[in-house]
This record gives structure tokens, sequence and C-alpha cells, in this order.
């Protein structure tokens, strides 16, 4: 990452901190890897988001509906899923750091190894013959090469390592050093994702479960539950927004990549000849809700899998991605599942999972194409597509430019001074507001300026401002985030005023 988007991205986690969006997990006590715990802010902003998808994919259509499935489900949907053989990730170790990689995130690299068959100890003379090799990719690079060796030996209980034997290597484009080292690396195994544990008292193999991976299964296997209970026709969907878990061997950059994610998928279920066609219609449709919720169009992407990419029950998929400041990564993916599930499901619950065609008289399985989208990842998006600093000196600010209906506050009420009846006045504007459920805030203390600065950087939309002209007239300023414009309107109009505007933003 260049020091620039580094920058950006501690700048980014320092204000979420500071502001009460994201907080780490548990940091009084040092904090747990990869996770993160949502502030007052931050809990609104991703309330925000998921409400803005279902409000797109469930509220406003006549053709999806909801549900809310259980994380733990049976094992045997884990095994018909594939997930319980195929959900893996090739792991490799550093031998000498024992720094963990997925496999497929090495880069390979050419240079010249140096092999030691093993080292003795320069006082005790003890030695050990377990061979040991390094990467270097210069020959200046010999000697940083050599001491990673002595660690490796040193490690090993050889205090002062003499390496025995070198013997050297010109390799092209191999994967089997760590990038950061040169140091070898194990071979690859696989490594499970599933988070396992026991149902019950007894933790043996029978009792145990797995944490889903994914929303999606709860999905296909209420399937005829839930369409029969809906009476729904295919084409026809189903969503949930839910908790998943993933032992990722490479969790990171903040929210993007976590063991304890929630996602919003949604699995739509379409005649087997029109698949092709609803895919496409799924993809620009997951494509435009980005856009319409205020993601810049130079910062996102479409991007097509390749065959050798996709995952073992698609036939097609693709990602938007996200110009993160780590580079452009995934947002969400859309895929064509086919049958898959639905005929997997039948087969190993011996229910089977068709529909009965009332056309032809026949049983059918409908193809799925599944949105699926992460909320932590999204959340992450608009956030650090909405952050801008502008302006000089006295002048400059930082801004969250949310979407309003993704600001977490959409409202602050703002006296000018703290006397002459104006903080009641504020007061008084804030509870209309909050007695209509319009997330607001009442802010007495500071400069204005202040003041303002404050909201900007939560990302609120709108400042009241009560003044001395409020108490001759009734009338407040309204003034805008992006544009700081300010105009006057009557006190008794707020509520409906910023109504109006919060739903033809
Ligand atoms: N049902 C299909 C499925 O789960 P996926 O691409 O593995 O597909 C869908 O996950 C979305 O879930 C991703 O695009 C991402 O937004 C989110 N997601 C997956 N793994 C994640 C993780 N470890 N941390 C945060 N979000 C994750």
């Amino acid at each position: 990452m260049s020091g620039n988007r580094q920058d950006k991205m501690a700048t980014i986690v320092a204000l979420c901190k500071r502001r009460g969006f994201i907080f780490q997990s548990s940091e009084i006590y040092g904090g747990l890897n990869s996770c993160w715990d949502y502030g007052p802010l931050g809990v609104e902003l991703k309330r925000n988001v998921k409400e803005a998808w279902w409000k797109s994919m469930v509220s406003s259509r006549r053709d999806i509906v909801g549900i809310d499935a259980s994380i733990l489900m049976h094992p045997k949907v884990w095994e018909a899923s594939g997930h319980l053989k195929g959900f893996t990730d090739p792991l490799v170790d550093c031998l000498l750091t024992k720094k963990r990689f997925r496999a497929d995130d090495i880069e390979p690299q050419s240079g010249t190894v140096l092999h030691f068959t093993g080292a003795k100890d320069r006082e005790s003379d003890a030695a050990i013959t377990e061979p040991y090799s390094v990467l270097a990719k210069t020959p200046a690079d010999f000697d940083k090469a050599r001491k990673t060796a002595r660690e490796f030996y040193q490690q090993r209980s050889i205090v002062k390592p003499e390496l025995l034997g070198e013997t050297t290597e010109e390799v092209e484009n191999t994967t089997g050093f760590n990038p950061e080292n040169g140091g070898k690396l194990t071979e690859a195994r696989n490594f499970n994702l599933m988070f396992r544990t026991f149902m019950g008292p007894v933790e043996d193999a029978s009792s145990t479960v797995y944490m889903r991976p994914e929303t999606a299964q709860g999905i296909f296997v209420n399937f005829l539950n839930v369409q029969q209970a809906s009476r729904m026709k295919i084409p026809f969907g189903i969503a949930q927004i839910g908790k998943s878990f993933r032992n990722e061997i490479t969790p990171g950059n903040f929210t993007y990549r976590t063991r304890e994610f929630e996602q919003m998928e949604m699995e739509y279920f379409v005649p087997p000849e029109e698949d092709e066609n609803w895919y496409e219609y799924w993809k620009n449709t997951r494509f435009n809700w980005y856009l319409e919720y205020g993601i810049k169009k130079e910062n996102i992407r479409l991007r097509d899998h390749e065959k050798n990419e996709l995952a073992h029950y698609a036939k097609a998929c693709v990602d938007v991605e996200y110009k993160f400041p780590f580079g452009w990564s995934e947002l969400e993916g859309i895929a064509n599942r086919t049958d898959f599930d639905l005929k997997q499901h039948s087969n190993s619950s011996g229910k089977s999972l068709a529909l009965f065609d009332e056309e032809t008289k026949e049983h059918m399985f409908p193809f799925v194409i599944e949105p699926a989208a992460g909320a932590d990842r999204a959340t992450l998006a608009f956030l650090i597509d909405s952050y801008d600093v502008e302006g000089e000196g006295k002048d400059k600010r930082t801004v969250l430019r949310f979407h309003p209906s993704l600001s977490p506050i959409k409202v602050a009420s703002l006296p000018l001074v703290k006397r002459d009846g104006m903080p009641e006045k504020a007061e008084k504007i804030y509870n209309d507001l909050l007695s209509h459920s319009i997330s607001s805030f009442l802010d007495i203390n500071l400069s204005i300026g202040r003041r303002y600065a404050r909201q900007d950087e939560a990302g609120t939309p709108y400042c009241i401002t009560v003044d001395g002209q409020t108490m001759e007239d009734g009338t407040v300023t309204i003034r805008e985030r992006d544009t700081r414009e300010q105009y006057r309107v009557a006190s008794d109009s707020v509520v409906e005023c910023i109504t109006s505007k919060l739903r033809n933003a």
C-alpha cells in the first residue's frame, strides 16, 4: 500500500474510534484480532446501510420476501452444500516467524536460493541437520539470507550457529518463500474455514455443529416452507441479513476481512431457461444500488470471475469491487448458483425441494441467482467514499458526505449562544424531531463553528441554528453540510422541511 493510501486508512480508523463509529473489540484486554465493535454512530450507519438494502430488496418489491434463519444448522446442511469438504483455503506457514499466509496470496518470486544442510553450535559443537533454505533476490541480499538462516537454527537451540553445507540454486517464479524475509514456507495444506462448536454438554463428533459461513443455506433449506407459506411463484426471491463466521487465515484491513461479519444475501429463484437474463438484471441492479447511495462512479467496478475462480456451485459470478485505499477489492458477489443447492439438499435430506409446475404438470428445480453482499464491507466503503477534507487554514474541515439516508444523525439542533432563551428553543426543536423519529443531536457548548465542524465530521446533513432573529420572528437557519449554504425557515416547519428533504434525498 502506498504511503498516502496507508495514511488515508489510518486516518479513517482513527476517526472511527474518536467519533464512535468503530472500536477494537475487547480493547481494554489488548483487543481481539479481527473483531470490531460498532459504537453509537457506527451502529446507526450500519443499520441504515442494512435498511437501505432491505428497502430496495424486500420492502419495495412484490417478488421478494425475507427470513431470519438460525446461525446453527444441522451439520448435514454443510455436508450437502459442499462446505465440509470444499470450504477450505490453502495455508502455508513461515518456518522461521510462524506467520501464516494463504498460499494463493503469495506472489511468485525469482532469485537465488541458499540451501543449508544444517548448523552446528560454534561453542558447544552441538549440531542439527534439519535443512533450511532462504531466497535472496539479489547478491546483496546474501548476508541477510544467512542471518535469517542463523535465526532459524537459533530458534532450534543452536546458540551460535555456524551454517553447514551452503549450496545455491537459481530459481524463477517460485512461491515457496515468505515475501517478507525470504524464509522457507511449509507445504500448502487445506484448512477448513468453518468455526466449530458443540451442542449440549458432551463434546464429541456427534455433537459437533458449525457456525454458518454464509446465510444462503438458511434460505435454501427453507425454500419450500417459504414458497408454500407465502404462495410465491417463480421468479421470486428470499432475502436475509445476518451474521456469518469464517475462520479466515489472513483477516485484516480493518473491518474488510473479519472472522465474524454480517451478510446481506438474496436468493432469486428463476426458470432455468431465464437464468442468464436474471443474472444480467441483478448484476446491474446491485451495481446501481451503490451509486444510488452515493459511491462515486470512479471508485466502483464490476469484475467477471475467470472460470478457474468460480466456486464449486457457480456457473458464472461477477464481483462488485470498490477501490479501497488498499486496492480494488470485493464488496459483493453476484453468482449464478444454478440448481446446485436445491438438488443437493433434496438428495441429502430425502425431501424434494422441487417445485410442481402447473403448466407442464412436472416437478422442476429452479435456478438461483444470488447477490451476496457484506454489511460491514458496504459500511466501510460508504465511510471511505464519503470522507473528504476541504479548505485551507481556518477554513479546513473534515466532512463525511454520506447520503442523508445513511447518515447516523440527520439533524443537529444548535443554539447560537447559551443565553436569551436560545438553548430552550433549540431543545424544543430537538424534541420535536425526536418525536417524529428523526435521529437528532442537541449541542449547546463550544463556538458555533466548532459545533458545525463536529457535525460535518459525523456526516450530519443538516444543522438547525437558533439565533437572535429566531427570538424575534420565529425563524431558524438550516445549514446544509455539503455546500455550507444557510437559509431561514419558520421554526414550526422544521420537522416538515427535514422530512421532505430526507424523502427526496
Ligand atoms: N453466499 C455466497 C457467499 O457467501 P462470498 O463472496 O463468500 O459469497 C459474500 O461472501 C459477501 O460477504 C462478500 O462479498 C463480502 O462482502 C462478505 N464477506 C465474505 N467474507 C467476509 C469476511 N471475512 N469479512 C467481511 N465480509 C465478508
